[in-house]
């Protein structure tokens, strides 16, 4: 059975809540960040602030961390906050990778990310750190993981008429995301488009793996190999580890 989502408007006091929380969560992964580390830098408004944070750290402790971003956009924002970058192909290991999440499973800490459309790079940097944390606002924890959020695939653009055929065929409803800003649907960094779909989440490793091996998806917004979840409040923070 498919569900849909529903969008209700904050209020104001929702709004500011949810920005403290992001602050909360961000400044407590601050702590785990280490002189001589390399540290993934995830994608999204919640990551962002703690890149800004990673920025003032640096500066004002003059330490010694690189950051490998996962976005055009984290790319962007780590350069202006002063954090020195490198890519996959200048180091070995990625000590720990920080990154946002548009669900939570508050048991199983399994995730659906990709709302911004950066989910394959997230996973790739994210998967490949020694420690994968994520931060996130109350608001985002759930207890059935997928009832609200449909789960992202960066799909090639002139595979979209198969892929959509296969997730009917599996049961699932998918709809290609369109863009705002420009006509027809939205482009990722790597220049392919996405395709959201509501599926059924029983089993999210395997769903995970399924999805993957449809032709031409390059990647799917389902995590599940999260190591410690950040949950941030107005005034207190929550750790979530397995
Ligand atoms: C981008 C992501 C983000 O981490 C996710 O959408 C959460 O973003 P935000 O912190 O803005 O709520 O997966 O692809």
């Amino acid at each position: 059975m498919v569900k849909r989502s529903t969008t209700a408007k904050k209020s104001s006091k929702q709004v500011s809540d949810i920005e403290s929380s992001k602050y909360a969560a961000a400044k407590e992964a601050i702590k785990l960040i280490e002189d001589g580390m390399i540290v993934g830098l995830g994608s999204g408004t919640t990551s962002n602030v703690f890149i800004k944070e990673l920025g003032n750290k640096i500066l004002t402790e003059d330490i010694s961390v690189f950051g490998i971003p996962t976005s055009f956009e984290s790319r962007m924002l780590a350069i202006q906050s002063g954090i020195p970058l490198v890519s996959l192909d200048q180091c070995d290991t990625i000590d720990i990778a920080i990154d946002g999440a548009d669900e939570v499973d508050k048991k199983s800490l399994n995730l659906i990310k990709g709302g911004g459309g950066c989910h394959t790079m997230e996973k790739i940097v994210d998967y490949f750190a020694e420690e994968f944390v994520v931060l996130v606002d109350n608001s985002k924890v759930v207890d059935v993981l997928g009832d609200k959020t449909p789960v992202p695939l960066e799909v090639l653009p002139q595979t979209y008429p198969t892929v959509l055929k296969e997730l009917l065929n599996r049961g699932a409803a998918p709809a290609i995301r369109m863009s705002n800003k420009k006509m027809g649907p939205v482009i990722t960094d790597n220049g392919n488009i996405i395709i959201d779909v509501f599926i059924d989440l029983d089993n999210p490793e395997e769903v995970e793996r399924d999805l993957n091996n449809i032709p031409g998806v390059l990647e799917n917004g389902i995590f599940t190999k999260v190591d410690k979840v950040i949950v941030g409040h107005p005034k207190k923070v929550e750790i979530l580890e397995r």
